[in-house]
């Protein structure tokens, strides 16, 4: 019999959702559904100016199509943020990933700057064109998802953008094996989110399990038999 995990904790508190105010529920989500990606959104707003924030509620939802998502909440006013309103339908977006010597600048774009102020403008943050979009790409990111608005689904004050990925930018040294799609995700040097306030974590303390078919899992029980 293969072991069970081990369970230190005997005790559950277990939180009902549906009865606590958001300001609980972000806090006990946040906390507890890591580590998460984050994606660094540009988007171009009016006179095509450049937007950039920093997005934690963002997901790989698959390779075929390509698809991410990423979630805007509404301000606390009702209004909704300027990348969700730069967004429109079929718009173009760039999902630039966060290195760990990005960090800090990553994290002052989040500042409440008013509508119509440049981020990268007022932080120094360089851009560079993109290859499929008209959209730019941060310069700095090592790994840059060009995408295509292909839905956006409103779930009460949420904004849900889902994008598909028709390009992809990566810094050449982690490309490892280019005709064999082979990249060495350490390179990246990514970071997650941790928690809803300052919190995150690296991404190089990996580990690697190999798979097994079922027949190999027959063999490992029987041998233990
Ligand atoms: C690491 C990080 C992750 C964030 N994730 C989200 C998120 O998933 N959804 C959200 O609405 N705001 C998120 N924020 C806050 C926005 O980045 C912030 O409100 C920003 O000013 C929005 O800018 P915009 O109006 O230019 O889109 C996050 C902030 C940080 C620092």
């Amino acid at each position: 019999m293969a072991p069970s995990p081990e369970f230190t904790s005997t005790a559950f508190r277990h939180f009902d959702l549906t009865e606590l105010p958001n300001t609980a529920r972000y806090k006990l989500l946040t906390a507890t559904v890591v580590p998460r990606p984050i994606a660094w959104v540009c988007t171009l707003g009016e006179g095509d100016v450049p937007n950039l924030a920093p997005y934690s509620f963002f997901g790989l939802m698959g390779s075929d199509p390509p698809i991410v998502t990423f979630a805007p909440g509404d301000r606390a006013d009702g209004t909704p943020k300027d990348t969700a309103l730069n967004i429109v339908p079929g718009g173009e977006f760039s999902v630039n990933l966060v290195s760990a010597a990005l960090a800090q600048v990553m994290s002052d774009t989040a500042t409440d700057f008013p509508h119509g102020v440049a981020e990268v403008t007022q932080l120094g943050i360089e851009l560079e064109p993109g290859v499929r979009i008209a959209v730019p790409r941060v310069r700095a990111s090592p790994a840059t998802l060009e995408c295509v608005e292909v839905q956006t689904l409103q779930i009460g004050k949420t904004r849900i953008i889902l994008g598909e990925v028709i390009g992809l930018s990566l810094r050449a040294d982690a490309v490892l094996d280019e005709e064999r799609h082979y990249i060495d995700t350490a390179t990246l040097d990514l970071i997650g989110r941790m928690g809803g306030r300052g919190d995150y974590t690296r991404t190089r303390d990996g580990f690697e399990i190999a798979r097994m078919t079922y027949a190999q899992w027959q063999e490992r029980e029987g041998s233990q038999g």
